[in-house]
């Protein structure tokens, strides 16, 4: 028998606080990958059992899907016309491919020269109207807040709980898979809503007897970029990491309450261990993620070093986007240059000789 995956608002709708029988605006999205990580744990140095939660694999390759099915699911149901969001890309990105397909107007305010080509590519693609401005994400965010109130807009960013309703099946799908929670689950943190969400879904299934343990909660920030560690925001955020590039996050009482209530921590990753991280993932496990995503494993890297998370542990790593998504970073991650040759057999013969020496 075929089975058509329908998406997240109908297989987890008893779970969500959608009206009853609304129609679904979907694209598939939800039920990536947990792969497990062949290599890593040797290069880190410490006998974990890792998986890769690859969230680059939904249908705009970041989990930003995840929680758009929803809210823009709810906004349609309820009439509404246009959304509106500030991002660092990924959400734009989500916002205007499921505003396309329910026939609304999606309008994003990205900070100007801030955010990766393919996510811009996306956003312009979908016929959002963006609207750069001259700032950062959190000045965008604000703006978002004050024109919502004058406007007949629907706010899409994470302090719309729709979202957090939608990402939090993340973690319904990785107590799924592996019959139990993580002992550690590792992702980066920015505006803070996925973290939030996570522990609200591991919380829900552990409510329910769905799983018996919890996982401690190690979000990982920049080190430019980095208020959680500050304690307080922080004015000018800056990390080669764009979509992290937050100083001031939306979801921080419920992130705090995250790290505390599971006994995690946050932790900060300089820029330089993002990209190293992001070149493991790629050349180890054959898994290309974006910069923000391998702040994962760069924690991580950090914590096992530092003896933080030891052997035996279970621990899953969220992989945010896809790599795809900054090609400018990846193209710039590799500093020898490219071989150029004639095109006849022995120039290219000698090449491969010379490479498998
Ligand atoms: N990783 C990626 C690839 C992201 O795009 C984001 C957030 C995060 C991690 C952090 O998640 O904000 O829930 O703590 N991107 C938002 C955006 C801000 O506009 O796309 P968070």
């Amino acid at each position: 028998m075929t089975q058509i995956d329908t998406g997240l608002v109908e297989k987890y709708r008893a779970r969500l606080p959608l009206p009853q029988g609304c129609q679904a605006i979907s694209l598939c999205e939800g039920n990536t990958p947990l792969i497990p990580c062949v290599n890593l744990p040797t290069k880190l140095g410490v006998d974990i059992k890792l998986y890769a939660k690859y969230e680059g694999l939904n249908p705009t390759g970041s989990f930003k899907d995840r929680g758009m099915t929803v809210a823009v699911t709810e906004a349609h149901a309820r009439g509404a016309k246009a959304v509106i969001c500030a991002s660092t890309g990924n959400t734009s990105a989500a916002a205007a491919a499921y505003a396309a397909r329910a026939n609304m107007h999606c309008f994003v305010l990205i900070p100007e020269g801030k955010i990766a080509l393919g996510k811009l590519a996306q956003a312009r693609m979908h016929g959002a109207t963006v609207i750069q401005i001259q700032g950062n994400f959190d000045q965008g965010l604000a703006l978002v807040r004050e024109v919502a109130e004058v406007v007949p807009v629907e706010i899409v960013n994470s302090i719309n709980p729709f979202r957090l309703q939608g990402q939090k099946t993340a973690a319904f799908e990785i107590i799924e898979a592996l019959g139990r929670a993580p002992d550690y689950h590792v992702l980066p943190v920015g505006n803070a809503g996925n973290i939030s969400a996570y522990w609200m879904g591991y919380r829900e299934y552990h409510d329910d007897n769905l799983c018996s343990n919890l996982p401690r909660m190690c979000g990982y920030q920049a080190e430019g970029a980095a208020p959680f560690l500050h304690g307080e925001p922080i004015e000018n955020p800056e990390t080669v990491a764009t979509a992290i590039r937050i100083g001031a996050p939306a979801s921080w009482d419920l992130a705090e309450q995250a790290v505390e209530r599971s006994s995690g921590w946050f932790a900060s990753v300089s820029d330089e261990q993002i990209l190293q991280a992001q070149r493991w993932l790629a050349e180890s496990e054959g898994i290309f993620c974006e910069p923000a995503s391998a702040a994962s494993l760069a924690g991580l890297a950090q914590d096992c070093e530092r003896g933080n998370i030891g052997p035996g542990a279970v621990v899953v790593m969220t992989l945010t986007g896809h790599g795809l998504k900054d090609p400018d970073i990846a193209i710039a991650q590799r500093q020898e240059p490219m071989v150029t040759v004639s095109p006849t057999l022995a120039d290219v013969r000698e090449t491969i000789i010379s490479h498998l020496e």
